[in-house]
């Protein structure tokens, strides 16, 4: 059950990625997707966007996809292959995808459709590039979209001690749009590392009938072993990018806390850093972000698999 009867209406910004194609299922089931749109980062911009139609496809969406930048604003293009593989989607048997985007100006149509209808949740779940240069071509929208609900950053890094993939990617483009001054909500590692694919919830997932419950479960066997074997501490895949779209669809499942974040963009350990001002001072800096801390992560992991279900028949 969302906890809203009038679903939101979102443009999912995504690279996907395993995680990317969990957010695409769950945003079809409870949202109003009015489009998709990719970036690169997980993969080439080429990869994650054949990724987006065939999940697209496997879910029978029509939403509109329109491909995106191809490298950050400054960062050297570096992609995550090590957890994602050379596809950025290895893992399972994927069908081919049957359409073409319909076109490589992502952001053009985040500016149009942002213009267009007002209060549409902006949900980046890959580098932020492609939001960033919306932004910065049409400083306008940041007036008439309800927010930015986007997977990155927190109080730890995996990509380096001190930063997350998605903004380590494109520091630059998240510095932007952490200051882009309306509402701002951060899943960063902290939600995202507590929402774990465990085998017993993948189970859940391959015990569903149809092809795409099947495909889902080889893709998270497959990111999950990467997850395990490449961590101490982990009994699954951390399910990153359903949280920037389970926080606004099914908010009651988390708990959060308005914080103010920066951007480091300049320290030799530390560029890509979301700094958190966790400080109990009086004076400490007004919040400009909504941070997202824990999940209750049964739950949270149940609507994701009846999202798959609704949708493998
Ligand atoms: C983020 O990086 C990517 O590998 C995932 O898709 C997720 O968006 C996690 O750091
Ligand atoms: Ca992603």
């Amino acid at each position: 059950m969302t906890s809203s009867n009038s679903p939101i209406s979102m443009i999912i910004d995504c690279d996907p990625g395993h995680d990317d194609a969990m957010a695409l299922v769950v945003a079809a089931r409870h949202a109003n997707v009015l489009g998709v749109t990719t970036v690169a980062g997980n993969a080439p911009i080429s990869a994650t966007t054949r990724n987006a139609r065939i999940v697209l496809d496997m879910i029978g969406s029509t939403a509109p996809l329109h491909q995106g930048a191809h490298r950050p604003l400054v960062a050297p293009p570096r992609d995550a292959s090590y957890v994602h593989g050379k596809s950025g989607l290895d893992g399972a048997d994927l069908p081919k995808p049957s359409r073409p985007a319909d076109s490589e100006d992502a952001v053009g149509f985040i500016i149009d459709t942002c213009r267009a209808i007002e209060g549409v949740w902006l949900v980046p779940t890959g580098p932020l590039t492609n939001i960033a240069l919306a932004l910065r071509s049409a400083p306008d929208i940041a007036r008439r979209i309800a927010g930015i609900s986007l997977m990155g950053g927190g109080s730890f890094g995996n990509r380096s001690a001190a930063a997350e993939f998605n903004v380590w990617a494109d520091p630059e483009a998240a510095a932007m749009v952490f200051e882009y001054g309306g509402k701002l909500i951060m899943s960063g590692l902290d939600v995202t590392h507590k929402l774990q694919a465990t085998p017993q919830r993948i189970a859940k997932v391959r015990a569903l009938p149809g092809q795409l419950a099947s495909v889902l479960a080889d893709l998270f066997v497959f990111f999950s072993d990467v997850y395990v074997s490449r961590h101490d501490n982990m009994q699954g895949g951390a399910v990153h990018d359903p949280c920037a779209v389970l926080a606004l669809t099914h908010p009651q499942l988390f708990t959060t806390k308005p914080q103010h974040v920066v951007i480091e963009l300049n320290g030799e350990h530390t560029r890509g850093m979301t700094m958190i001002d966790q400080r109990g001072l009086i004076e400490r800096l007004n919040p400009n972000c909504e941070v997202v801390w824990d999940v209750q992560a049964e739950e949270a992991f149940d609507v994701i698999v009846q999202a798959i279900g609704h949708y493998s028949k």
